[in-house]
């Protein structure tokens, strides 16, 4: 084969593998993330159905993202209020609610789950849902500690599996890591890309290892914090100055934890320990354990590390 006919069958070949066309998008789970995820994709113009168990959390959540909206707009549109309740409204029209996850994904592009951090519970949600679901539609999980590959492995799609995750508060910051396993295609990951930068955020692409890039780097270095405080090296308030004013983080690592939720920090950690038992960098935090064990677990029970109104 001539060089020519060579570039001409590799062209063909490389748009003849079209990334699928994100419209229809299935968030299951209602909490922070999950209504955080539908949020900027509504407001990226797909349609939206963001699924939960009852009703209740599903009129809570979407109470959260016209809020969210509001201050979004309050920033976007502060000389042209009525063009903000327009942007508002618009949004609030793209996102539907639904607690049928069945009968949602038979019409889906693609599924973002953003439900609790438990590999049984995802993986008999994904292996339910991967029967009702249409061959191209798309699975991806917003863990922020799980292998994507062993939620995948429930499921008869692991090429059509990633992982997308998403950070807190999703519509302010601007990353989202796509993970790709062993088995996901080139496909499926470029979609994932694609469906990124739509949403206006930036990607990075990740290897399916512990943390990905950001908790793998973040989730140590609150707890070392921690442990800096927990060995009288420095007030929690310190600390929080110290890495904000000397480091330029917009949170120091006490009020991010509270932010994140001290159970989902004990819930990585914990993992990551079972895992890797010598590594000092995953040891237990007495002080942490303590504020789990009595509910203070952040901004979101009203007390952790700080207490709040
Ligand atoms: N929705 C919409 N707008 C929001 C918002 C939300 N949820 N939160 C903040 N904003 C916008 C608003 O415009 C707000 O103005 P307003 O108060 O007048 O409405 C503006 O941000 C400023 O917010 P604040 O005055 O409350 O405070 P800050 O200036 O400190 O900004 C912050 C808030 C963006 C959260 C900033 O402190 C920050 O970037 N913190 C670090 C967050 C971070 O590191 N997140 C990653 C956590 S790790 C993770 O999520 C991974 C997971 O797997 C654990």
């Amino acid at each position: 084969m001539s060089f020519f006919a060579h570039q001409i069958c590799r062209r063909f070949s490389t748009s003849a593998v079209r990334n699928v066309v994100i419209k229809h998008v299935t968030v299951l789970g209602g909490g922070q993330m999950g209504a955080g995820i539908a949020q900027v994709a509504a407001s990226a113009g797909h349609s939206v159905t963001l699924v939960d168990t009852n009703e209740d959390l599903l009129t809570k959540a979407v109470r959260g993202i016209e809020g969210s909206l509001k201050r979004v707009v309050k920033k976007k549109f502060a000389d042209k209020p009525e063009a903000g309740d327009a942007f508002v409204r618009g949004v609030l029209q793209n996102v539907s609610t639904s607690t049928d996850a069945e009968s949602v994904v038979q019409h889906s592009d693609l599924v973002v789950e953003a439900i609790v951090e438990n590999l049984k519970i995802k993986r008999a949600v994904f292996g339910q849902l991967d029967k009702a679901a249409p061959a191209r539609t798309i699975f991806a999980s917003n863990t922020s500690s799980l292998p994507i590959s062993e939620i995948a492995g429930a499921t008869n799609r692991p090429d059509r599996f990633g992982g997308l995750h998403f950070f807190n508060p999703v519509p302010m910051m601007r990353l989202v890591e796509v993970i790709g396993t062993s088995a996901t295609s080139q496909e499926t990951f470029d979609s994932l890309l694609d469906f990124s930068k739509a949403l206006g955020k930036t990607p990075v692409s990740c290897k399916d290892s512990p943390g990905f890039i950001v908790n793998r780097l973040l989730v140590p270095y609150l707890m070392e914090a921690i442990r800096l405080h927990e060995r009288g090296h420095g007030s929690k308030e310190d600390i929080d100055i110290a890495m904000k004013l000397g480091a330029g983080y917009p949170m120091g690592p006490f009020e991010l934890g509270d932010y994140v939720g001290l159970d989902t920090l004990k819930f990585v950690m914990d993992g990551w320990s079972e895992m890797d038992p010598e590594n000092r960098l995953f040891a237990p935090s007495e002080l942490l354990n303590k504020l789990v064990a009595e509910g203070k677990l952040g901004k979101k029970a009203g007390e952790g590390f700080y207490k709040y109104k």
